[in-house]
């Protein structure tokens, strides 16, 4: 092991769960190696007595023209749909989707390519180091520098939407993608100093704006260097604080006595995309990046508790060690949700408070049928809760300026779920209990309501800088690391992709979180009472995830397990035009042994619960960003990183250049984190 890797991975040997020991390192801080940050004496449910929309598929439809479908809850959307079909009938039928294929098997853990169906061929979008402005300098992995890196895309890309630019007729869009986290070992050369490796990583962060151009619909992208929308964000982008804890004590530092201007975003993992056309992003582990040597209770449970955090950023920029003066509540500015708007590169992105604090993964939001927005957010740790928000203002369509105040004001909520079967017949194995679901109903929590707190013991500023003590508090049930969580446009309806969770034991199954050590996952789905903004739910798991041939609680919607894809470790959550589920994965090469993937579900009808897979990422990596745009038989993925467990000297992956067999690392001879797209035939080429 190189002294870099040593350096980087104290705690290699030392992990467990689902994923490599290096990625379990650089991505989450060693989350799952370490306790578990819910040590709340909050019940799980079983002893709970309190009981424009989602546009990852909006390829063809202009920002200006943003279609709004408007949810009535569980009830079919309004009828926007061009066909004669119902929205529910075309759900049922399958039909008006452009994008046929014959699912692939799963593929072995140990394949360095991208995976696609017959017919099918794919090709990146953008790469990281690709310049990304006229002045920027090329790729060099063996000679990259923190300013090299600040004018190129971005490491280890994760949200990503692909948004067309108004009156380009589908041949010019803007892409966004953000950039989680960065594997030093693989990207650097061992030579370079310990210094300039923190500082060209920190600059691999943020997030990337990137125009496309192409021929027409249909055809693939290319990215335009030197575009007027491309833009990079970094530490030292201003981010603007608003809604209720905006300006307070908790959120001012010496360098930002307003308590309002934050610089920079960190581990920014999945997102959504607004009605109103711009971007969310959630900011995930943040706490991995911070130096804290004597934890308050409230950093401890967002586990902000490393004396000696090996990325080192402390080192770089005094505000990451929180026990300096300069470092007291830098902390409390991360975690959030960010607002990026794509199509306007002066703009300053926001940090929404009024969203709450927490490992957020992503954000999604929808329209109510009352005209308030509703966003959804898992926050992707054990234990820890599915959000809701509600805003106080109602969307008016066409009006960006006032439709992105949406999001500085409203009401939060925590989600509560009741199970209706038998305690006793909830036992972890995860079998089905006698009434043949696992399901039941919730209820969401009130949090903040009109500005003010609805927790006992505390201010409102507490509630949203420290949300997830305020969940403890008021009994939110604790599930199986909730990842992305997006309605499905047709249908109103919610799911929620809880990634895995190995550390719930026997006695801590309920019937949301049916199974000990659940190393493959689950999907929920939730139907809101009435309006989407309702307080009550129902739900049910539409999948217990698993390979079905040696795991038999895997479940699959009641469709014969013996005739979909083994699936694992659900991550983010998309759909096509026709309501279909996909579904992209974090994790299987640790549980089923195969390369990560994005596959198909059907919802409704009589193939409700079959999976098939699309295609398979090259080795090591993780399928990030899915967005399909079926209408134009189009898929992409953001492929985030590809070979993590190599090294520079011996990397896993060539992805996806693929240059000859013994390249040398510094020469190209390495993986880079990918935008792809993923076509039928040879259009274009
Ligand atoms: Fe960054 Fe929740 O995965
Ligand atoms: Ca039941
Ligand atoms: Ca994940
Ligand atoms: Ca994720």
């Amino acid at each position: 092991m190189s002294d870099l890797k040593k350096r980087l991975l104290p705690m290699l040997g030392h992990v467990s769960g689902k994923r490599s020991a290096v990625t379990c390192a650089l991505k989450c801080g060693n989350a799952c190696a370490q306790g578990v940050c819910n040590t709340s004496s909050n019940n799980y449910f079983r002893d709970v007595v309190s009981a424009e929309f989602s546009r990852r598929n909006m390829l063809g439809v202009s920002s200006a023209g943003v279609l709004a479908l408007v949810f009535g809850g569980s009830a079919a959307a309004s009828a926007t749909s061009a066909s004669g079909l119902s929205p529910a009938a075309k759900v049922a039928s399958g039909a008006g989707s452009k994008l046929k294929f014959t699912g692939i098997d799963g593929v072995e853990a140990t394949v360095d390519n991208v995976t696609v169906p017959k017919g099918y061929n794919w090709k990146p979008v953008i790469r990281w180091g690709d310049p990304l402005f006229a002045d920027s300098a090329e790729f060099d992995p063996e000679n990259q520098t923190p300013e090299s890196q600040a004018g190129q895309f971005g490491y280890n890309n994760d949200y990503l939407d692909i948004l067309e630019i108004p009156g380009t007729n589908g041949k010019r869009a803007v892409l966004f993608s953000n950039h989680e986290y960065t594997n030093e070992a693989i990207m650097f050369p061992p030579t370079m100093s310990a210094s300039d490796v923190r500082r060209t990583a920190m600059a691999a962060h943020g997030l990337s704006v990137v125009e496309l151009r192409r021929k027409g619909k249909g055809q693939p992208w290319e990215y335009v260097r030197g575009a007027k929308l491309n833009r990079r964000f970094l530490f030292d982008t201003e981010y603007e604080l608003t809604g209720p804890a905006a300006g307070s004590k908790l959120l001012q530092t010496k360098a930002d006595p307003t308590g309002r201007k934050v610089l920079g975003t960190q581990n920014n993992c999945a997102g959504g995309t607004t009605p109103w056309g711009t971007i969310l992003s959630g900011e995930e582990n943040f706490n991995q990046y911070f130096k804290v040597a004597n934890p308050t209770a409230e950093q401890r449970r967002y586990g902000l508790t490393d004396p000696n955090p090996s990325r080192g950023w402390h080192l770089e920029e005094t505000r990451f060690d929180t026990d300096l003066p300069e470092g007291k509540n830098e902390d409390n500015r991360f975690g959030w949700i960010v607002e990026v708007d794509p199509f306007d590169p002066t703009s300053t992105p926001r940090k929404h408070t009024a969203l709450g604090r927490f490992k957020h993964e992503g954000a999604n939001v929808t329209i109510a049928k009352s005209g308030h927005v509703v966003s959804y957010s898992g926050d992707d740790e054990r234990f820890d809760y599915l959000y809701k928000f509600v805003s106080k203002g109602k969307y008016v369509e066409g009006d960006k300026k006032h439709n992105m105040t949406l999001l500085t004001e409203g009401d939060l909520f925590v989600a509560s779920f009741t199970g209706n079967s038998p305690a006793n017949q909830i036992d972890g194995a995860g079998v089905l209990p006698s009434d043949g679901a696992f399901d039941g109903v919730g209820h969401w929590i009130q949090l903040t309501k009109d500005g003010n707190s609805m927790v006992p013991g505390m201010e409102i500023d507490q509630v949203l800088v420290y949300t997830r003590l305020a969940a403890d508090k008021m009994g939110a049930t604790k599930m199986d690391r909730p990842e992305d969580v997006e309605v499905n446009p047709l249908t109103g309806k919610v799911y929620v992709a809880c990634t895995n969770n190995t550390k719930r034991t026997a006695a801590q199954a309920d019937e949301a979180n049916p199974r000990a050590n659940n190393k493959h996952g689950h999907i929920v789905e939730l139907s809101e009472t009435g309006d989407q903004a309702s307080t009550e739910f129902s739900w049910n798991l539409l999948l217990v995830a698993g390979d079905p041939a040696v795991d038999e609680s895997a479940y699959f919607g009641g469709y014969p397990a013996d005739k979909v894809q083994p699936i694992s470790c659900p991550d983010n959550v998309a759909f096509d035009s026709v309501g279909n589920l996909w579904i992209s994965t974090d994790g299987q090469p640790g549980t089923i042994q195969r390369n990560d993937a994005l596959y198909r579900v059907t919802l409704e009808g009589p193939e409700r619960g079959k999976v098939e897979q699309f295609m398979a990422v090259p080795v090591d990596a993780e399928t990030c960003g899915p967005v399909i745009d079926d209408q134009d038989g189009m898929v992409y993925v953001a492929v985030q990183h590809p070979g993590e467990d190599g090294s520079w000297e011996k990397q896993n992956s060539l992805f996806p250049d693929y240059l000859p067999a013994g390249t040398p690392s510094g020469k190209g001879g390495l993986p880079r984190p990918s935008v792809i797209q993923m076509y039928k035939g040879k259009t274009g080429f």
